[in-house]
């Protein structure tokens, strides 16, 4: 493991998965600083998606520990996640289509809101609609506030997600294929936009085009079969021979 200068916010400690007999991952370790952008890689069927579910408390790991800013999450019910400050978008779209793109974030902020007032007074949270007023502005969607969120592109829809998944203002985002099904014009726009979520907050994202983060991320982890296959910056992935035999022939 490679020192690193801030403490770790987030460690994977020897996450394991299983369905049924099926071993989806297998003893997976790693540790994220502070403030870092790390993208998970791997070819299809490689495990990450499973890894992102375990660090976003989908789904308990079948063994292993989730360590967040030094708490225990493993085996936490899924709402305990964005309390600690884990707040995540999937790899399938999943927003309210018939809400206009306005209330769907106001939603995901009135929730928010909602959960926080059960401890302080409601007048010192400010209020939803001025948080989902930011937001919008946040992932460049202002101007279509009123549009109903299924009308988007697809491209916008994503990124509506992520102003919705920003609302909880958290301090780990984990991101699912956010370019999924996008055209390379939207691809670039949610590029430049995980580039500025990256500069305020944690950022790990998951992505199986290896050529798209190799710009973006300062670490890359790899994932084959289920198990960790290498980690590094972007030139030592790149320059690594077993990275290159799993990605040969793929984009
Ligand atoms: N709920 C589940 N039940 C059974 N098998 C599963 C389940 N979820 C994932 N798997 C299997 O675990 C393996 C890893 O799946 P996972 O979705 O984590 O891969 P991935 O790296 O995200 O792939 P992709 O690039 O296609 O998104 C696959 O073989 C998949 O079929
Ligand atoms: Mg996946």
């Amino acid at each position: 493991m490679s020192l690193s200068p801030t403490p770790p916010i987030l460690e994977a400690r020897n996450l394991t998965m299983y369905f049924g007999k099926f071993r989806a991952l297998n003893d997976v370790s790693a540790s994220f600083a502070a403030g870092s952008l790390t993208a998970i890689i791997g070819p299809n069927g490689a495990g990450k998606s499973t890894f992102f579910n375990l660090l976003s408390g989908a789904f308990p790991p079948s063994s292993g520990e989730i360590i967040f800013n030094g708490v225990n999450l493993t085996g936490q019910p899924q709402y305990e996640f964005p309390r600690q400050g884990i707040s995540k978008s999937f790899q399938i779209t999943n927003v309210f289509k018939k809400l206009s793109v306005h209330e769907n974030v106001r939603v995901a902020a009135q929730m928010e809101v909602s959960r926080f007032n059960f401890l302080k007074n409601a007048q010192s949270y400010p209020d939803p609609i001025i948080i989902a007023n930011e937001l919008l502005q946040r992932v460049n969607l202002e101007k279509l506030r009123d549009r109903k969120a299924g009308d988007l592109a697809h491209g916008q829809q994503r990124a509506l997600e992520i102003a919705m998944a920003l609302a909880c203002n958290p301090s780990l985002l984990l991101l699912d294929e956010p370019t999924a099904g996008m055209s390379p014009e939207e691809t670039l726009v949610m590029m430049d936009l995980i580039r500025t979520l990256a500069t305020e907050r944690t950022v790990i994202l998951v992505e199986h085009k290896m050529k798209l983060i190799m710009g973006l991320c300062q670490r890359i982890i790899v994932l084959h079969h289920g198990e960790f296959l290498a980690e590094g910056s972007p030139d030592e992935i790149q320059s690594n021979a077993e990275v290159r035999r799993v990605y040969l022939g793929q984009g």
